[in-house]
């Protein structure tokens, strides 16, 4: 497979002035498809079936999806378009629970139009596609920042585990979780990394590894039980991942799985950074129980990606999508404009004052 930047690859941009395209991340590795999507269903089902995934991509497609939607609302006046522009973002921010963003990035979308309420509906479209722009150039800009941050606290030479997908795919442009790694590779910073398969969807496997060799940055790929040995073995200096909601206590949710190498990882005395920009830090979450956590259908565990279903159909499966790292296994939260440290709440209200002034 030749070399290709995908740092800049476009994963998620507007088609004419009714449509989204996007690629079609349960084709990856295999082929490269792009979806032209029109209709709320198609977007909704597009986040809920992974085509669009990762905590950055979900909340930058849902803006792009509202955008295209509100161009074909039917109104004359604002109260029956921002009726339905509501209406249109609950249906998306119900397609999946737990990362922040989709929620946030809807949120954003509705008071922009609200901000607008007193100009023409062809004012309030334009502002809205400008805010769906302005979320997706913002979300490039954190990524650079946090790989920036991330890569600070790597060395020449290191080995570094990662867990599911946080690169350019489920961002904008780097990545989180795993923007450190590309940035690497741009100052010549030797890194080899250990990507997890990620049971049971595969976006370590999918996703994460075809980046990286596409970028043509050493990794290994390895099944998820496998994570232990590696770090007993001294191949790991570091563990890294991605991020879909964090609490002010600093517990994160990110991908099934994640929880367990923390837990490795403190056992081997290896650090375990959770990266991830500001919009995945839900300032009104106080822990981690307080995250709903996705579950998602059985049939993900027993033959989506096999060739053959590897269990009876009767086989009961229980398959959450996140697990709550807590927060006392995390050796820092990297985020755009800084690296932040237990105690978390008072680390982030150093960082983010704007989300902790007193409403008077
Ligand atoms: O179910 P997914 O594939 O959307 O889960 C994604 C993750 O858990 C990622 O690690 C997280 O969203 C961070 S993406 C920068």
């Amino acid at each position: 497979m030749q070399l290709q930047d995908v740092t800049h690859v476009e994963n998620i941009r507007f088609g004419d002035e009714n449509s989204v395209i996007i690629i079609d991340q349960t084709k990856l590795p295999n082929e490269t498809v792009y979806l032209t999507l029109t209709t709320p269903r198609q977007m909704y089902d597009a986040i809920y079936l992974l085509q669009v995934r990762g905590a950055p991509a979900i909340g930058i497609f849902a803006a792009y999806a509202l955008s295209v939607l509100a161009n074909r609302i039917e109104a004359v006046d604002f109260d029956t378009f921002y009726a339905k522009l509501r209406e249109l973002g609950a249906y998306l921010d119900a397609s999946r629970p737990t990362a922040v963003n989709l929620h946030r990035m809807v949120t954003r979308m509705l008071n922009t139009a609200l901000a607008h309420q007193t100009e023409s509906l062809a004012a309030v479209r334009q502002a809205l596609h400008e805010e769906a722009i302005a979320i997706r150039d913002e979300d490039i800009d954190m990524c650079r920042r946090i790989s920036e941050f991330g890569l600070s606290l790597l060395h020449d030479g290191d080995g570094v585990l990662t867990h599911c997908n946080a690169g350019p795919l489920a961002t904008s442009r780097y990545g989180t979780g795993q923007g450190p790694f590309f940035l690497a590779k741009e100052k010549g910073v030797k890194l080899h990394i250990y990507c997890d398969e990620t049971r049971p969807l595969l976006q370590g496997a999918r996703l994460t590894s075809y980046e990286l060799q596409r970028a043509g940055i050493p990794c290994t790929l390895i099944c998820d039980n496998m994570a232990s040995l590696v770090m007993k073995q001294g191949k790991v200096q570091a563990c890294m991942v991605g991020c879909d909601r964090v609490a002010l206590n600093g517990d994160a949710a990110n991908k099934i799985g994640t929880s367990g190498v923390a837990i490795l990882a403190k056992y081997y005395g290896i650090p375990f950074y959770v990266l991830g920009p500001s919009t995945t830090i839900d300032f009104t979450c106080e822990t981690g129980d307080d995250i709903v956590i996705e579950e998602r259908k059985p049939s993900e565990i027993r033959e989506m990606f096999y060739a053959k279903p590897m269990a009876l159909p009767e086989v009961a499966c229980f398959n959450p999508a996140f697990d709550v790292t807590e927060h006392t296994l995390i050796t820092g939260i990297v985020t755009e404009r800084g690296i932040c440290r237990a105690p978390y709440r008072e680390s982030f209200a150093k960082l983010f004052p704007e989300y902790f002034e007193k409403k008077t």
